[in-house]
């Protein structure tokens, strides 16, 4: 009889890898089940929008994800369980005692998207977890001293000036609206590249001739794009894209160009010191703050993390503080009425001595409660998340497994009609003493709270206060009604179509 073709000699390897991959298949698709009924298990307790099997609460979400969370968080109070595809899901919560549980632990924060920024950024605070971190924040805290602060403020006068004199420059040659976030964006920079290694690149002016202005305008725009691709948050395959390949150059570029100047100034501080001539410099920057935590503590922190911190203290400032500012004028574009009164409390403060202004910054009642009104209303940062390493118990006695990924939605806490009665309508006087009173400590959160709270917080209500100020006393925001911006709650919450304002000289 013949042999059947499974008995020949060279079928039998064929046969064989086949079975064995079928056996792989198998035993990840019972992986899969099996970790999709966990997570279903684990969140029971948390009624859910109605899903799709394949494609979660993508669907759902996809189109105005920001209008959907209002009506989501109306249905369902507290949480939601929000499924990405079958078999991954988080739990969403927007409820202040959610908040405050989740923030007074230490549990690390989520692998994305802060995962995306360490080869480039390397290993700073906003990425780092455990004692390591805690050792940064301890060191790095005296950094953000008001002391330090103060003449930061200078800096931050000089730069807004720049942006000003752009836009009357602008305005003699076109009378059209202004992307304000641009622009915005590029001052921000200006600023904390000042403040972090003394480095005047003019990029306000010339943003495409220096290399670590051009990098890190790149590296956004990829980890923007990052967030967004599905298949982008599989290293594998972003490694192989040519984004992946453009995005390792840059980290290349931005290593470079950190490790030269912290090699720089350390030389330079060295001949000063053997020259017996420490000059005093003009003011004291991120980076000799971090030098001089190196010099006491040489053996917990490294060049590696020097070079990592005095990253992320540019990274973490400067999308947040320009979004801070871009969304502040919007609100202000759009309540006219405000706009007012926050430019005669500034004139009344400031007269024409703009330069005054540090000796101003807590005499500015109705210009910081609109500060915070748009930080409620668009907060910078829409949420943030945490993968728990021990179970969660929520006040409500609800519980949630170790292993959970968490997501505090600011956007959604901010907009809880539960907590904020017509949470949509932008009214500054919420935040007056009387009104505040009451309010849970936990229901206005833009820079976060708890230990891993925003450590730049002062620098940025700093540079908000000043950039109002200043923009005020020379320009009227009024909206541009055939472009109202869309919105896209990334990490840092900014616009699809960019922030357009119309922008008048005051005379
Ligand atoms: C309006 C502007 C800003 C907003 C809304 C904002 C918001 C936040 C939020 C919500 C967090 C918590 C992140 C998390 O838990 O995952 C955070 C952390 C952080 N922010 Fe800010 N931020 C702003 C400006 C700044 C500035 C100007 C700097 C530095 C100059 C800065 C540096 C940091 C750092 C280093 C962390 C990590 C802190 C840690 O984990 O110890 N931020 N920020």
């Amino acid at each position: 009889m013949e042999p059947s073709w499974l008995e020949t000699r060279w079928a039998r390897p064929f046969y064989l890898a086949f079975v064995f991959c079928l056996a792989l298949v198998l035993l990840q698709a019972i992986k899969l089940h099996l970790r999709r009924q966990r997570l279903l298990r684990d969140l029971r307790c948390f009624p859910a929008p109605p899903t799709h099997w394949l494609y979660g609460h993508h669907k759902l979400l996809q189109d105005d994800e920001i209008e959907k969370l209002s009506e989501i968080i109306e249905k369902y109070p507290c949480a939601f369980p929000r499924w990405v595809g079958p078999f991954q899901a988080f739990l969403y919560i927007y409820d202040p005692d959610y908040a405050k549980i989740l923030l007074s632990r230490t549990d690390p924060k989520s692998q994305f998207p802060n995962q995306f920024l360490s080869p480039c950024i390397g290993q700073g605070l906003l990425n780092l977890d455990g004692p390591k971190w805690f050792q940064h924040r301890h060191l790095l805290t005296p950094g953000f001293h008001l002391n330090i602060l103060k003449p930061y403020a200078e800096v931050m006068v000089h730069s807004v000036s720049t942006l000003l004199d752009k836009w009357e420059a602008m305005l003699i040659t076109q009378h059209t609206t202004v992307e304000v976030f641009e622009h915005i964006n590029l001052m921000t920079l200006d600023v904390l590249l000042k403040c972090a290694f003394t480095q005047d690149t003019n990029c306000q002016i010339n943003s495409s001739t220096d290399p670590y202005v051009k990098a890190l305008f790149e590296f956004n725009k990829i980890i923007f794009h990052r967030t967004q691709s599905f298949l982008g948050h599989h290293d594998i395959i972003f490694n192989l894209s040519s984004e992946g390949q453009c995005f390792q150059e840059l980290s290349q570029v931005l290593h470079h160009y950190t490790e030269k100047i912290i090699q720089d100034r350390k030389k330079s501080l060295q001949d000063e010191r053997k020259r017996d001539n420490t000059q005093e410099r003009k003011y004291q920057d991120f980076l000799d703050v971090v030098l001089s935590a190196q010099a006491e503590h040489g053996d917990i922190f490294s060049d590696t993390d020097l070079s990592a911190e005095v990253n992320t203290f540019v990274v973490a400032g400067q999308d947040t503080t320009a979004a801070g500012i871009s969304w502040l004028l919007y609100c202000l574009a759009l309540n006219p009425e405000h706009q007012q009164r926050c430019r005669e409390e500034i004139r009344g403060l400031l007269g024409d001595k703009p330069s005054t202004i540090w000796d101003h910054l807590e005499e500015m009642p109705y210009t910081t409660m609109c500060i915070q009104e748009a930080l409620r209303l668009l907060p910078p940062v829409p949420s943030i998340s945490r993968e728990l390493n021990k179970p969660l118990t929520f006040p409500d006695g609800r519980v949630l497994p170790a292993g959970m990924n968490v997501i505090l939605s600011i956007w959604g806490l901010h907009h809880n009609p539960a907590i904020w009665e017509n949470p949509k309508v932008f009214n500054p006087l919420r935040f007056s003493p009387e009104n505040s009173d009451q309010r849970h400590p936990y229901a206005f959160l833009p820079f976060s709270a708890g230990p891993r709270n925003c450590i730049g917080q002062k620098f940025a209500m700093i540079q908000l206060k000043v950039s109002m100020a200043l923009i005020l006393l020379r320009f009227e925001v009024t909206p541009d009604p055939t472009r109202p911006p869309i919105l896209s709650p990334q990490i840092v919450l900014r616009s699809k179509n960019g922030i357009h304002l119309f922008v008048k000289k005051i005379p």
